[in-house]
């Protein structure tokens, strides 16, 4: 049985994440994605936002679950009896970070590993804080967030 965990910050989810996550799905048993709820981060949405946009983009898909945590990855990976971590690997300079957080989550359980996977070409340049620079000066977000999740970015930019 293969649980595994898709973390990161969500914030927002872009097409990019839902591309990660739809592949992920079709090659693991359960798919737990895994909302970062980090107090100190300066955050566009609450975890709770978070939560609930990935629950919404993801509900056609049986095996995944939303959740958050917080502390250390490897610690909520435990507690969900998962053995995979899941990440998607843009370009080269996601590497060196990538794989330090890889190698250190790995020391600090090693029966954890994580598997990386290559982002779809089309979303190889896409990251959430592209999508809020773009929201901000009221550019189109149809290319890199789902209309739901781009209507909710809008509305929060323009609070
Ligand atoms: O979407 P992001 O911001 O690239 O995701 C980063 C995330 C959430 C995967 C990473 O910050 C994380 O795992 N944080 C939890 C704390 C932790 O376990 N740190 C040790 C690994 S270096």
């Amino acid at each position: 049985m293969y649980t595994a965990i898709y973390p990161g910050s969500f914030d927002p989810v872009t097409k990019g994440h839902l591309d990660i996550i739809d592949r992920a799905s079709k090659v693991t048993d359960n798919l737990i994605v895994a909302v970062l709820n980090n107090g100190a981060k300066n955050s566009l949405f609450s975890v709770e936002e978070r939560v609930k946009m990935l629950e919404e983009e993801t509900a056609h898909l049986n095996n995944v679950t939303v959740k958050s945590f917080a502390g250390l990855l490897v610690d909520f990976a435990a507690e969900c009896n998962a053995n995979m971590i899941i990440r998607g690997l843009r370009a080269i300079t996601d590497f060196e970070y990538e794989l330090q957080m890889a190698q250190t989550n790995r020391i600090l359980n090693h029966k954890v590993d994580t598997f990386f996977l290559t982002a779809g070409l089309e979303y190889a340049y896409l990251s959430s804080s592209t999508v809020k620079e773009v929201a901000k000066f009221g550019g189109d977000l149809s290319a890199f967030v789902t209309p739901k999740v781009a209507e909710q970015v809008k509305k929060k930019i323009n609070s």
